[in-house]
């Protein structure tokens, strides 16, 4: 990565040029300046924090003043990469309620961006957003804050009439002004048509190596998960000799597009 500080231009311009982008979760300083020194381009600071770093079940109890302490820890320590800071579960459910949560994580957190999990009905919420300055990621297919109404963490988008919902929901966060999107669990076929109809980057996660670029939990992908690691993912430690090593094995295998491969693509 060049000494460049990366921001929505810069991820647009990757897009444009077929150049991979690699994002991994992070949530403390420490491993933001490995993450940085590895190549990694957007830090990504997730709600999967409740899982990985509280021992929780799902995303749902994670508070907006625990993503604005995290993502603090990040961009302190953030030197080029852009820091995406998660909205919690319910921090976005007004577009006034949106806007005052969006204003901590940028205020109070240093995010540079924020994502927000939902489709068309965030339509008023992204154009809130965005009509203040506040560049807005979106994020369809698997929605973890939404796991008790899909019935757990199943893939999404595997029948026509579900696939159509999630490309018309792509299509409308994109013209309401979101600048970035992130895919999970949806078929590779579908996430590969996606990325290739919009403008707009696209971060897939569990969907294929068609998209624009690549997520993964941090702590999924350094093997610290035992027996928790979603299938997709893949322990980048495990043959490594260090931290370092391993994230930088991942960066290199998202711009390649080995990673992900076959192993880590059930749809
Ligand atoms: O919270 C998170 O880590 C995420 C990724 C799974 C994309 O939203």
């Amino acid at each position: 990565m060049s000494d460049a500080r990366v921001t929505v231009s810069t991820l647009a311009a990757m897009k444009g040029r077929g150049e991979r982008i690699a994002c991994l979760t992070c949530y403390d300083a420490s491993f933001c300046r490995l993450l940085e020194r590895a190549g990694v381009e957007v830090l990504l600071v997730g709600d999967s924090l409740g899982m990985v770093l509280q021992g929780r079940d799902t995303t749902i109890p994670v508070t907006l003043d625990q993503m604005v302490y995290h993502t603090a820890c990040v961009a302190r320590a953030r030197e080029r990469a852009l820091v995406l800071g998660d909205l919690p579960f319910l921090s976005c459910a007004t577009a006034d309620r949106a806007l005052a949560s969006a204003g901590r994580l940028m205020q109070e957190g240093g995010a540079h961006m924020v994502k927000l999990e939902g489709g068309a009905s965030f339509v008023k919420t992204v154009e809130a957003l965005t009509g203040q300055g506040i560049p807005v990621c979106g994020h369809l297919g698997l929605l973890p804050q939404s796991v008790h109404r899909l019935g757990g963490y199943r893939y999404q988008g595997r029948d026509e009439g579900s696939a159509e919902a999630i490309r018309r929901d792509a299509r409308a966060l994109q013209d309401a002004g979101a600048g970035l999107l992130v895919l999970e669990c949806v078929p590779a076929a579908l996430a590969l048509e996606i990325s290739g109809s919009l403008s707009i980057p696209v971060i897939g996660i569990g969907s294929g190596n068609g998209c624009d670029g690549q997520v993964l939990v941090l702590h999924d992908m350094l093997g610290l998960n035992p027996g928790k690691a979603p299938r997709f993912s893949k322990d980048f430690l495990a043959g490594c000799r260090g931290v370092l090593d391993a994230l930088t094995a991942y960066v290199q295998e998202v711009k390649s597009g080995a990673f992900p491969g076959p192993a880590q693509t059930p749809y």
